[in-house]
């Protein structure tokens, strides 16, 4: 069901959003999660709902742990949302007092529950803790596209308690992502980068089978160029996926897709050695070295692809963007990307993260909110948390 179609005026809704925030000295260093979240919570007040949030932060072992707490998740909330929000907060999630302060709430109220990874049984699925959550509230309302991949008591046993919906978050995000891997405009690249080959085969299989081309880039580029027989030198690699990426080599060919690999690199003597960076090409990688960004001829290279495209899907960084020098390959292809005239999606997690950090986030056509949600929908996955709603 939409969210427009459920009927909350009087009700409290529960939402669940995904506010898994980073947080630093108590302090939420990013509120991308919290904005993106906005608008269905705003909608949910104007038409006089008091809504009750509820997220997981991090990975707590399932018991309360105040270092999990969500009370600086909480502040970062009040201010982005411009609204006092009551903390519900109980080391159990729910008990009798929280039940209280829920029949307490009137409409333009905002609620917060603690982590709800405090208890084990969430990830559990647990249809006990669904019902408890459940009592809460009079329907129930799921933003948090980020934990999609996830089926769990707050976003999928929860659905047979209350009557249901899908946020105006997971509408957007769900539209997007469907409409360029079911419609794209031709051509349509991806950018595939990251560590390991092995956590992106199934997404790299699925592109090559809806793109045009596909440009690799990360550390998981040293895998396929060990396949080709270079010596990668002291670079990250996964010996075990070196069949694999010489099959997704030969899929690619048979298919027609163009799967480019780097053809030089930026090589240091490890990555607390900025220093010692230089760029050499592919064939000539020193025994001490490792390979950390692609380099300018890849950049220039996948520059005159990415320049025909008229729809680029983006995931994982070009190199170890975190750490000057680099980060420059990714910029230097976030520049290309923010000059496109076409359809630009970024995955979430680091990918989000470093464009973010190129300063060009608002040049995108879209920024995916969720990491692990956004590589499962792009391997033609079916999220856990949309099908319980949506039945798809
Ligand atoms: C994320 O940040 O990817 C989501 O919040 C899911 O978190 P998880 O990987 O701990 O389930």
């Amino acid at each position: 069901m939409d969210i427009q179609s459920l009927n909350v005026s009087g009700k409290t809704v529960l939402v669940r959003v995904d506010f898994n925030v980073p947080v630093k000295d108590k302090n939420v260093t990013d509120t991308t999660r919290i904005e993106a979240a906005k608008p269905t919570i705003d909608y949910l007040l104007e038409q006089g709902a008091a809504v009750i949030l509820m997220s997981h932060r991090g990975r707590p072992k399932g018991e309360y742990d105040e270092g999990f707490s969500m009370e600086p998740v909480r502040q970062a909330a009040e201010k982005v949302l411009g609204k006092e929000i009551i903390p519900m907060f109980s080391e159990r999630v729910v008990d009798d007092h929280v039940v209280a302060m829920a029949r307490n709430l009137k409409p333009g109220d905002i609620g917060l529950l603690e982590n709800l990874r405090f208890r084990n049984e969430e990830k559990k699925n647990d249809p006990a803790f669904a019902k408890e959550l459940a009592s809460l509230a009079d329907c129930y309302v799921n933003d948090a596209f980020g934990t999609a991949h996830r089926a769990h008591a707050s976003n999928v046993g929860i659905v047979k308690e209350l009557p249901s919906a899908l946020g105006f978050l997971m509408g957007k995000e769900v539209k997007v992502l469907s409409e360029l891997l079911n419609n794209p405009k031709r051509p349509f690249i991806a950018i595939l980068g990251g560590a390991k080959v092995s956590d992106k085969i199934a997404v790299i299989e699925h592109l090559i089978d809806v793109c045009d081309g596909v440009l690799i880039v990360g550390a998981m580029a040293n895998t396929f160029l060990l396949s080709e027989g270079k010596n990668m030198g002291a670079s990250l690699v996964e010996e075990g996926e070196v069949e694999r990426a010489k099959m997704l080599v030969e899929k690619a060919e048979a298919k027609g897709v163009k799967l480019l690999l780097p053809t030089d690199l930026v090589v240091a003597k490890g990555i607390d050695a900025p220093e010692t960076a230089h760029t050499v090409s592919a064939d000539a990688i020193g025994a001490d070295e490792m390979a950390l960004d692609i380099g300018e001829d890849t950049v220039r290279r996948y520059g005159d692809v990415l320049k025909t495209a008229k729809s680029v899907v983006w995931n994982g960084p070009a190199g170890v963007f975190e750490t000057k020098p680099f980060d420059k390959g990714t910029v230097a292809l976030a520049e290309c990307l923010g000059a496109l005239d076409g359809e630009v999606v970024i995955g979430g997690g680091d990918s989000a993260a470093a464009i973010t950090q190129s300063g060009l986030a608002h040049k995108m056509s879209h920024i995916s909110s969720g990491g692990g949600a956004s590589l499962e929908f792009l391997e033609g996955e079916s999220l856990p948390a949309i099908q319980a709603i949506e039945g798809v």
